[in-house]
């Protein structure tokens, strides 16, 4: 009894000492950012905008890692930045409320929403 106590007490010890280094995080916040930032701009502009469920896991993650959008034409971590936001916020509700959040923390949740929505993910998730 005194021994599994322990390893509870260590498993514990071990996630919490983790969560302090890694920001956690906030896969519905990601999906917020993803519908009213990136959805609605691909609304506008292409035929068919992008569902999370249009790829797996493993090829969103490579997309974001690569860091090339719109063919490669330029980069998807702009649309992270605060520049990004502060130049859409007038009429960007989303930009506008996440005006401040630092980038990294944005591209993150977007990374966890957009795991959780591949099509081999947790819930994959459509456009709307
Ligand atoms: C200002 C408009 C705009 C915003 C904001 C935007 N995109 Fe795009 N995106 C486009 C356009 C236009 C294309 C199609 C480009 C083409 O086919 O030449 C595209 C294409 C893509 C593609 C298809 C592959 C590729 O890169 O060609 C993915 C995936 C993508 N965007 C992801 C995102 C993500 C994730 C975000 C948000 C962080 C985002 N986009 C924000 C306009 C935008």
């Amino acid at each position: 009894m005194k021994r599994s106590l322990m390893l509870i007490a260590a498993v514990l010890g071990s996630v919490a000492a983790g969560s302090a280094v890694a920001y956690d995080a906030d896969w519905k916040r990601g999906r917020v950012y993803y519908r009213q930032i990136c959805t609605s701009c691909h609304t506008a502009q292409m035929p068919k905008p992008i569902a999370p469920n249009d790829k797996v896991k493993a090829d969103w993650a490579a997309y974001l890692q690569a860091d090339k959008h719109a063919k490669g034409k330029e980069t998807v971590k702009q649309y992270f930045g605060k520049p990004y936001r502060a130049s859409i916020k007038a009429t960007n509700q989303a930009a506008a409320k996440f005006a401040e959040v630092p980038d990294q923390d944005l591209l993150d949740d977007v990374k966890a929403f957009l795991q959780k929505g591949a099509k081999d993910g947790d819930a994959p998730a459509s456009c709307s």
